[in-house]
């Protein structure tokens, strides 16, 4: 059978694997194909053992694979025969040179746009799926564009909003699609494919079309509003903690008022995962490289907040724990920087981790998905942390349990059993107030949970 259209994605990762399989679901006549310079991922989206973990993944995948969906290592061939391509590769935050720490370095974006260059043999819609500066899309039009092949290549920015462990249902079912383009007529053109593919399952009145400018800083200032709001209920919960006022009562009373709205109130041990901190740094660089200083250091008070928080928990911890941890076994509940994932990237567990081995901790780490990466992100103190999958058996001898990511495992764990198991008195402290501390202290545990009085029994 002949495929209608064909489709590319440059970068198999978080997000555009996911986002290719809802494609391809939901486009049937659409040929899809994924390529990444990582051929150790495409064996793996190729197996049954796929490279990363999502609610809903698997099935669709298993359906899809091999039908209109196609993961292949061979980018020439891919790019060549697609007259979309979407670009998800990532786009880190630059750790040299100019704007090191903050601006996006987008050495691979530059490198995929001069690979596409090279393979094309006619012309191109090129979609930008990572999250990018704003402004990036001329660059890249201008290195696509000055070729001698004539063929003309649109960009078109069209911003992923989907969140890792519910990537599936974003996707299926989005509050909002956005696509961006030129206001050329070509650029129009160019914008209406891509709205055309959407239009597939997305009601057409939530797929929103905005001038390419205002597509690429709508992404960066979402995630920059979404973790603001952490860190302004984070900030709130140290002052609960002085006047007993309780974090959850707070939120919930102002998230009843509709101008706030109930959702990202949740005070945490810290905000993390791939994207918040990396866009809202580079949308400071970017505000600081207009001469926007007040607003530049408006944004990047939302990173140090969340910063705060993060070595506010340890600080706690050792104060609480007779102000050392040297020698004592700590267990911690969870890795991955939220439930529902594997992936541990900019995960508050990190720095809690490294924060407590610094204090000399004997530090033990469990997590249902997370701790292949969490290996990887503590090669260096290799020797001093213990990885263990079964909860159990990693709260066993421990001075106290910290839980870190909001599994639901840990709601539901014989807490009886694990006190009776570890080292007199027993601390727990809920990073993600997911527990319920009123029943624990009275088990016998110490409890401290965020933005609230603590529970000590001395
Ligand atoms: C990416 C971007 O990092 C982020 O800015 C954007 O918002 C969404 O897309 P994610 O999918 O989570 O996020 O990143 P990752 O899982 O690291 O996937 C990127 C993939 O691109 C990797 O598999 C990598 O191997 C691949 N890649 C990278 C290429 O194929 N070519 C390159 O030149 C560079
Ligand atoms: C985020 C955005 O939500 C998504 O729209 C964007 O495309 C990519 O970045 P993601 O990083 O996958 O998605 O996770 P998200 O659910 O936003 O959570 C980010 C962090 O904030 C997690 O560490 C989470 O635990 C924390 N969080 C979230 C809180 O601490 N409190 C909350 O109320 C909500």
């Amino acid at each position: 059978m002949a495929f209608e259209k064909n489709i590319l994605c440059i970068g198999a990762g978080y997000v555009g694997g996911p986002t290719m399989a809802v494609i391809a679901a939901k486009c049937p006549q659409y040929k899809v194909v994924v390529v990444d310079v990582d051929k150790e991922k495409i064996k793996a989206w190729n197996s049954d053992h796929l490279p990363i973990y999502e609610p809903g993944l698997d099935e669709l995948v298993e359906k899809t694979r091999n039908r209109n969906l196609f993961f292949s290592a061979d980018n020439a061939k891919g790019i060549e025969e697609a007259e979309i391509i979407f670009v998800s590769v990532n786009t880190p935050t630059k750790t040299f040179g100019h704007g090191a720490g903050k601006a996006a370095d987008l050495q691979y974006w530059e490198k995929t746009a001069r690979e596409i260059l090279a393979h094309s043999k006619s012309s191109k819609i090129v979609v930008e799926k990572s999250t990018l500066p704003v402004r990036t899309a001329s660059a890249m039009e201008r290195i696509l564009n000055e070729n001698s092949k004539s063929i003309h290549f649109e960009v078109v920015s069209n911003p992923e909003f989907l969140a890792e462990g519910t990537a599936i249902q974003d996707l299926e079912s989005p509050d909002r699609v956005l696509i961006g383009s030129r206001e050329s007529p070509e650029g129009i053109k160019a914008r209406k494919a891509i709205v055309e593919i959407y239009a597939h399952w997305v009601p057409r009145e939530r797929i929103i079309q905005s001038n390419v400018w205002s597509s690429e800083l709508s992404k960066l200032t979402a995630n920059a509003f979404l973790a603001q709001r952490i860190s302004s209920i984070n900030s709130i919960s140290a002052l609960c903690e002085k006047t007993e006022a309780d974090i959850d009562e707070v939120a919930h009373a102002i998230g009843m008022d509709s101008r706030i709205g109930p959702k990202f109130l949740k005070a945490s041990v810290g905000f993390g995962g791939s994207c918040f901190k990396k866009d809202i740094l580079n949308l400071v660089y970017i505000c600081d490289s207009y001469g926007l200083e007040k607003v530049a250091r408006y944004w990047e008070a939302v990173v140090e907040i969340n910063e705060w928080q993060e070595s506010r928990f340890i600080q706690n911890m050792l104060e609480n724990m007779f102000s050392t941890v040297a020698g004592k076994r700590i267990a911690l509940f969870g890795f991955a920087f939220k439930a529902n994932t594997g992936d541990t990237r900019e995960s508050p567990a990190i720095y809690v981790a490294q924060g407590l081995l610094a204090e000399k901790a004997e530090v033990v780490i469990t997590d249902p998905k997370a701790l292949k990466n969490a290996r990887k992100d503590l090669k260096d103190f290799k020797k001093r942390v213990i990885f263990e999958a079964d909860p159990y058996k990693a709260a066993k001898g421990a001075h106290a349990v910290a839980v870190l990511t909001e599994w639901d495992v840990y709601r539901d764990l014989d807490y009886r059993r694990i006190l009776k198991s570890m080292v007199q008195p027993a601390f727990l402290f809920d990073g993600r107030n997911i527990l319920d501390h009123k029943k624990l202290f009275e088990m016998g545990y110490n409890v401290f949970a965020i933005g609230k009085a603590p529970l000590k029994h001395f």
